[in-house]
């Protein structure tokens, strides 16, 4: 078997005008991701030696997001939307001293798995050309594939076919698999006289059959190929995504009550034997250790959460949390920033940001590190087997020592040093029998006011 070089051309030009959106379509996100990488992650899995991204409507924005996944991605623009021919041909300069397999993606066409390009790389040894094609449930107004045996014959939009091709099942999901030098020879020839006035990128299969060559499907499920126009797509695609990747964690081994309330980023991790409980929604850049539990109505981004922590319920994670091994952290807790040391508790109506707090100290209820000042952000340190009073407001930038204590209703501004117990609060006066005085005396005010 030859070995086969691979680039990756992804068409994003198009504006996505069913999005009613100022966002180009391709950076409408599914999973935290916008579609744009979950093409460009799809195509990764053939290890392309380049990959070109053609941006047009938001370049800006799409190359940005494109070299933030992959800044060695090549991007260009296409000027103007003339057709997914012309889209392609964009690339041609970028792959001019290329030899090897080009495959074409969709940018609003991000599903499809490793198996299924590769089985087109694969069929590609045989056939000039390869279109990847699906049957749909509904055709509606897909490109319909005109097979005679096992060649492919041509591809005839929705637009231009005769109700004898539109009654045909087998649709194109867009997917094209060709050799490099063939595809942009192929492109040269296609025109535009057709109903919609664009140069298709389909046409290639024409042009290669009017030369002899083979041309030929291969078939993939539905899902795969789930095209995003609308936000009703959009939502149907999150759906889709998000239910394969609930299966995938389930099968490795997390366990989850109610997966269906469950939602997971596309780079999620999670270990076997994780407990996830009901309604957790997890942001970009999760990673949970095995055995860690993260009970109910918990949201988490960006963080990392030990073996053996508990999380929630109703717990916040934010970006940069850092939870050792066996840490509680508790419900109406916020963590943002900030390192938690080895069983650690934070149990209850707490914000932690900016801060390191060492293995074994409690932090009581309502404590607050007040980390910002209107314009800079700092940072408090508690060290380890510290005991944070309830309602502590830890002014930033301050450090606590190890095993130091602070009063209940404490406002620390200071240092406090190690074992030391800090009070900063204002010291009790009882006076007897004034609570008594005091309301005989509004309620006689009150007498009198209502006889007046
Ligand atoms: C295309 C296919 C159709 C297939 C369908 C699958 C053609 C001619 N038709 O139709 O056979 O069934 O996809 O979803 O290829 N794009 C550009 N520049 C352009 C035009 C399009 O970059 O000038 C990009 C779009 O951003 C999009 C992709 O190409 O990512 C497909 O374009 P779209 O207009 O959605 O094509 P369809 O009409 O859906
Ligand atoms: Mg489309």
């Amino acid at each position: 078997m030859s070995v086969s070089r691979t680039a990756l051309v992804i068409l994003a030009a198009g504006q996505g005008t069913r999005m009613k959106s100022d966002l180009p379509k391709v950076l409408h996100k599914v999973a935290g991701a916008p579609l744009l990488h979950h093409a460009m992650l799809s195509g990764a899995s053939l290890d392309p030696e380049r990959s070109v991204i053609v941006a047009g409507h938001g370049a800006e924005a799409v190359q940005d997001a494109a070299l933030e996944l992959d800044p060695d991605a090549i991007t260009v623009v296409q000027a103007d939307r003339l057709g997914t021919g012309h889209a392609a041909d964009q690339a041609r300069e970028a792959l001019a001293d290329f030899d090897g397999n080009v495959i074409v993606l969709y940018g609003d066409t991000p599903f499809i798995r490793t198996e299924t390009l590769d089985a087109m790389v694969a069929a590609r040894e045989k056939n000039a050309v390869v279109v990847l094609g699906f049957e749909p449930e509904d055709p509606a107004r897909y490109g319909r594939l005109v097979m005679k045996g096992e060649m492919l014959e041509r591809i005839v939009e929705y637009k231009d076919a005769t109700d004898e091709e539109r009654a045909i099942g087998f649709c194109n999901s867009g997917v094209i698999c060709a050799d490099s030098k063939l595809l942009f020879d192929l492109i040269s020839e296609i025109g535009n006289d057709n109903a919609s006035g664009e140069y298709y990128l389909t046409d290639i299969v024409d042009r290669a059959r009017a030369r002899a060559l083979a041309v030929t499907a291969v078939t993939c499920a539905e899902e795969e190929t789930m095209g995003v126009n609308s936000r009703v797509d959009l939502a149907r695609a999150e759906a889709a995504y998000q239910a394969r990747r609930r299966t995938e964690a389930l099968v490795d081994g997390v366990a989850m009550q109610a997966p269906e309330t469950v939602f997971l980023s596309f780079d999620t991790v999670i270990g076997r034997d994780a407990e996830i409980e009901p309604n957790v929604v997890f942001g970009p850049g999760v990673t949970v250790e095995t055995g860690a539990r993260i009970r109910a109505f918990s949201h988490l981004e960006g963080c990392h959460v030990s073996r053996g922590a508990i999380v929630g319920p109703y717990a916040r994670l934010r970006p940069g949390a850092e939870l050792a091994e066996d840490t509680h952290i508790g419900n109406f807790v916020e963590i943002k920033n900030a390192q938690i040391a080895e069983g650690a508790k934070v149990n209850h109506l707490t914000y932690i940001g900016d801060a390191s707090i060492g293995a074994a100290t409690n932090i009581g209820a309502g404590t607050i590190t007040c980390n910002y000042d209107g314009v800079f952000k700092h940072r408090t340190e508690i060290g380890a087997k510290a005991f944070i009073g309830s309602n502590t407001m830890l002014v930033a930038p301050v450090k606590i020592g190890d095993e130091a204590m602070t009063a209940t209703g404490a406002v620390v501004t200071k240092d406090v040093p190690d074992g030391a117990l800090a009070v900063a609060r204002a010291k009790q006066d009882n006076k007897p029998g004034f609570a008594i005085r005091f309301m005989e005396r509004l309620r006689a005010l009150k007498l009198k006011a209502t006889e007046e």
